[in-house]
């Protein structure tokens, strides 16, 4: 698959960027007025009562700032973070290790907790409602368990998939968190503060214009605002006007409504090769070339969340949105 500057997927670069980006405390935090709302009366009841905070889980589509929450509420409780993931813990010994760990009131932070093997989870219940591991000594007849007492800690977990979590580690987190899209104003603050951070000139209009092209997400702002900055120094002054983004923007291709080229090129296949659809998710990649499962899971959802394509029966089809957007005239059809 291509690499594409509209990716929500964590880039090398981002990992060099976010950290200086990312805010530390809660009132730094633009958006998610909710689970803010929520943290901040939970964090202060846990401090207030000298106690570690609530396990919290934290779902929904990547680059929206899961890492970025768990960082603040360490902070905020004024403890370690330790952070691992889903994937990096293979074995039961692994995770105990990790929790081993951990001093008082510590959080542990693991993303794609959805990615946790059997056998690491079944540690973790007894870890996260009582504080203690059971390790298992000898082996056969001689066998038996003892339990590892831990510090009180908050397990903090992050998925992108909260459906493919499993019921008894869903249901042992205290406190549970939809992280939604953000929205334009809340993007165009987002971009206002990180070229401060950053020592970039913008204005308000060239902050909008950004904010407008990141699809809700933070990371792609940050990320947009990055190849804006070279842009705006090498093509005009170094300050991020609206004229100096928009160009910018068109030049890396991502069109005013965050649509890259392979979004345009589902679009515009769909409606020359299979006159907008109905079309079948095989044939439609088979035809663009890119894998049924990439299409589906990548650049679908974005565009079904726009209203330029939508899910039937009989396959897929283009909105009247999408030849709008394409500067298509529309079909002469009742619109799907
Ligand atoms: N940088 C990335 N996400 C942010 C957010 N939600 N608030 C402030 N700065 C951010």
């Amino acid at each position: 698959m291509a690499k594409r500057i509209i990716t929500t997927d964590e880039t090398e670069e981002d990992l060099r960027l976010e950290p200086s980006l990312r805010p530390q405390l809660l009132d730094q935090y633009i958006g998610q007025e909710k689970a803010k709302k929520s943290l901040k009366i939970y964090i202060k009841a846990a401090k207030d009562r000298g106690e570690s905070l609530d396990h919290v889980l934290f779902y929904g589509p990547p680059g929206l700032g899961k890492t970025t929450l768990a960082g603040i509420i360490a902070n905020e409780m004024g403890v370690n973070l330790k952070v691992t993931s889903g994937p990096a813990i293979e074995k039961p010994g692994e995770i105990a290790a990790v929790l081993n760990s951990l001093n008082e009131g510590d959080v542990l932070f693991v993303d794609e907790i959805h990615r946790l093997n059997r056998q690491v989870e079944e540690v973790l219940y007894p870890a996260m409602e009582d504080f203690a591991i059971d390790i298992m000594i000898g082996k056969g007849a001689a066998a038996r368990s003892i339990r590892l007492d831990l510090p009180r800690f908050t397990l903090i977990g992050a998925t992108t998939r909260a459906g493919l979590l499993t019921a008894p580690l869903r249901d042992r987190f205290g406190v549970i968190h939809h992280l939604e899209y953000y929205t334009e104003d809340e993007l165009q603050t987002i971009v206002l503060r990180s070229a401060h951070v950053l020592g970039v000139e913008i204005n308000e209009q060239g902050a909008l214009e950004i904010a407008k092209r990141s699809r809700g997400t933070p990371r792609l702002a940050n990320r947009l605002l990055k190849r804006t900055r070279d842009y705006a120094q090498v093509m005009h002054d170094g300050r991020i006007t609206d004229e100096a983004a928009r160009e910018a923007l068109d030049f890396l291709d991502v069109d005013p409504m965050g649509l890259d080229n392979l979004d345009r090129e589902i679009l515009s296949t769909m409606i020359g090769k299979f006159q907008g659809g109905p079309v079948g998710l095989d044939t439609l990649a088979a035809a663009i070339g890119e894998d049924s499962g990439t299409i589906e899971d990548v650049y679908e959802p974005y565009l079904i969340k726009n209203g330029f394509l939508v899910r039937t029966p009989k396959g897929r089809a283009v909105t009247d949105h999408a030849y709008l957007h394409l500067g298509l005239t529309l079909p002469e059809r009742a619109g799907v």
